[in-house]
């Protein structure tokens, strides 16, 4: 990339302005498929000027000082070799919460909201909003965090292997300041659950897991292939490892009529049902998205307890 110019070909400008620079940049990445190339655009811009996204809107004729020009174009320079632009930044949003990320975790994902808000549905439906909740593979803490927040009266254990992405997730806590999220460095299928983990039980056990079958990972976009934590997207097998472990832990680890909610992959839904049946959780099902593709997976143990 040479020195933002005008589309039409005019000599390099010096005077730049945010709005034609953005104008600039949008089109930049679109020509060459990025997508989203306005918010991207926006969001780097606000970066390199320190301003938030929206505070660009105030400021259209704002002219670039040399350093900030320089700052942007390092920047874009990094979204151009597909780096996600939540890494440039270093921090994104979950569930209204902004959460530090680096390169040791998975970005959280929109879709994952409607994990977490499952569970928060169920946990207060049922009157376990005061109990105890397992997260298996924290990443930057994303789901701990906000089910420790949104849940002030509940404990979350979270259990991850990484224990770089521990100490993201450590300083996410710290940030948000919930005081009753308790995070362990375990490997999930290495490590011995007699039935409690440090003597809990848990009302609930919620997961996002690694679900990519091995033999897709070099398919995926390459923002996700060469820059998020292999560790935190594919189980290296046929995508159902960890859904295979977490299904038979759970019934050891919850609390009679305890739930189970398992993020899963496109096309995993009536497989990852069989699993959770044969498991022995009860009230197997699936939740679908707006587009009909099952996201959800949902099971509990046996014994008394409601289960809306
Ligand atoms: C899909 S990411 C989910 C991260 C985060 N909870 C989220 O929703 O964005 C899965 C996480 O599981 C962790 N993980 C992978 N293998 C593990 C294992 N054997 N035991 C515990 N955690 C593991 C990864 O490091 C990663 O942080």
């Amino acid at each position: 990339m040479t020195a933002p110019v005008p589309a039409n070909g005019d000599a390099p400008r010096r005077d730049w302005t945010v709005l034609p620079l953005l104008e600039w940049a949008e089109r930049y990445l679109r020509e060459r498929s990025y997508g989203e190339s306005r918010l991207n655009a926006e969001l780097l811009l606000a970066h390199a000027l320190r301003l938030p996204r929206l505070g660009l809107y105030l400021q259209f004729d704002r002219p670039l000082a040399a350093p900030e020009l320089a700052l942007f174009k390092k920047l874009l320079l990094r979204r151009l070799t597909h780096e996600p632009v939540q890494y440039i930044l270093g921090e994104t949003e979950f569930m209204g919460l902004l959460f530090e990320v680096t390169p040791a975790v998975l970005i959280p994902r929109p879709e994952t909201e409607n994990l977490v808000e499952e569970a928060l549905r169920w946990l207060r439906s049922s009157g376990r909003a005061g109990g105890s909740v397992l997260e298996i593979g924290t990443g930057s803490g994303n789901i701990a965090v906000a089910l420790g927040k949104f849940l002030p009266g509940a404990h979350v254990t979270s259990l991850e292997k990484s224990s770089d992405a521990l100490d993201v997730a450590r300083r996410n806590c710290a940030r948000h300041g919930p005081g009753n999220v308790e995070f362990l460095n375990v490997d999930v299928f290495s490590a011995r659950f007699d039935g409690s983990i440090g003597g809990r039980t848990f009302d609930a056990v919620v997961s996002n897991p690694p679900y990519v079958p091995g033999a897709e990972f070099d398919l995926l976009e390459p923002e996700v292939r060469d820059f998020e934590p292999r560790l935190a997207t594919t189980d290296g097998a046929d995508g159902f490892r960890f859904i295979r472990r977490i299904a038979g832990l759970a019934p050891g680890l919850l609390r009679p009529g305890g739930g189970m909610f398992l993020e899963i992959g496109y096309g995993q839904a009536d497989a990852a049902e069989i699993i959770a049946r044969e498991s022995g959780l009860t009230g197997v099902g699936v939740r679908r998205d707006f587009a009909g593709i099952g996201r959800i997976l949902r099971g509990f143990a046996p014994g008394t307890g409601p289960q809306p």
